[in-house]
């Protein structure tokens, strides 16, 4: 067969994700935005009316911003924290547009009772779900129509693969691999797909590590007196219903009296990157994705703190982990005059 139609390795990888995901079926993409674009695309023409959460992923947020507003298609953003707001946006979309927890602030939200809003509507939803994979969070059983995965973060999981998939019902699969998938041509390799295999066989084990090494990193961060606030969805007395657990990627603030240039250069272990859900620790400073040059700029349209940092907590080990923030953030404060 032509493999932008059917490939054995792709297919294997589709089949493992769905059934990780509880989907009916699944299609693997080149990357997390051609899923994306793909997936939208199908449920909607010009004219029409997404509502979407804030904070989604920036370059979700350029795509809504960027082609689809060419096409006279319109979002609405709202707080999905706030039931209200969302029930009073939905009525005449044609699509809701979800992310929890989001990437950057990690707000969660109740999948189950937006998925219900939407439905008792007949709009259809989707969900990025590539912060908690399916070890810790299924929309697909909280009621979410397709749920879609960046495949380059936990499900890869080596930081070697860029891909995407997008899973659902055997009917809304089939839809997208019927137009979207074929004509926009964003189809997995077969050698990415034999990567994204490799990654699942250690999935659930990967993600019970990083949860640990990430939630003890968050709650010693919240406890240093040189941070103001961290954000992350363990530290809160219960996880949002759905999510069973927590990832490796969080966010800080720090309070003034710290040079975050400084911080960020000194560190040994985390690398910079904007990518995350590897092996290997990460950060992003907000004040870099601030002054992205692409637009439009979700961190601006949304807030993101100029003094926030993101993390992305690898599998080096939390105690070495630990050390090299506590010996990057000594090597950072500021002389004071
Ligand atoms: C939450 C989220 N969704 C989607 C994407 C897009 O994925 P990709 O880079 O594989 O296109 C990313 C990538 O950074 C992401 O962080």
């Amino acid at each position: 067969t032509y493999t932008r139609g059917l490939n054995p390795t792709v297919r294997m990888f589709e089949e493992m994700l769905a059934k990780l995901e509880g989907a009916e079926d699944a299609i693997g993409f080149a990357s997390g935005m051609s899923a994306i674009s793909s997936a939208v695309l199908s449920f909607v023409e010009p004219g029409d009316r997404i509502v979407a959460v804030r904070h989604i992923y920036p370059d979700a947020f350029r795509l809504f911003g960027t082609l689809l507003a060419r096409m006279r298609i319109e979002v609405t953003y709202v707080d999905g924290r706030d039931e209200a707001a969302v029930a009073s946006a939905l009525p005449g979309a044609k699509l809701f547009y979800m992310e929890s927890p989001t990437s950057w602030v990690m707000e969660t939200h109740d999948i189950g009772a937006l998925a219900a809003l939407a439905k008792s509507r007949g709009i259809p939803t989707i969900i990025d779900n590539s912060w908690a994979s399916p070890v810790f969070q299924r929309p697909l059983s909280l009621g979410v129509d397709v749920v879609v995965h960046s495949a380059s973060k936990y499900l890869g999981g080596h930081s070697d693969v860029v891909a995407g998939v997008v899973a659902g019902s055997k009917e809304l699969i089939g839809r997208i691999r019927g137009e979207a998938y074929p004509y926009l041509g964003g189809k997995l390799s077969p050698f990415d797909a034999w990567l994204l295999i490799r990654g699942l066989r250690t999935l659930p084990i990967r993600m019970r590590a990083h949860q640990a090494s990430g939630l003890e990193i968050a709650r010693r961060l919240r406890d240093h007196p040189i941070v103001e606030r961290v954000c992350h969805p363990g530290l809160a007395n219960l996880l949002p219903a759905g999510l069973t657990g927590t990832s490796g990627l969080f966010s800080f603030v720090f309070r003034d009296g710290i040079d975050i240039r400084t911080f960020a250069d000194r560190l040994k272990l985390f690398k910079l990157g904007v990518s995350w859900g590897g092996h290997e620790s990460l950060i992003v400073p907000g004040e870099v994705v601030l002054q992205q040059k692409a637009q439009p700029n979700s961190a601006m349209a949304f807030g993101v703190h100029p003094r926030s940092v993101r993390l992305h907590v690898g599998l080096e080990g939390t105690e070495a982990l630990w050390s090299d923030l506590e010996t990057a953030i000594d090597a950072a404060f500021e002389e004071k005059t």
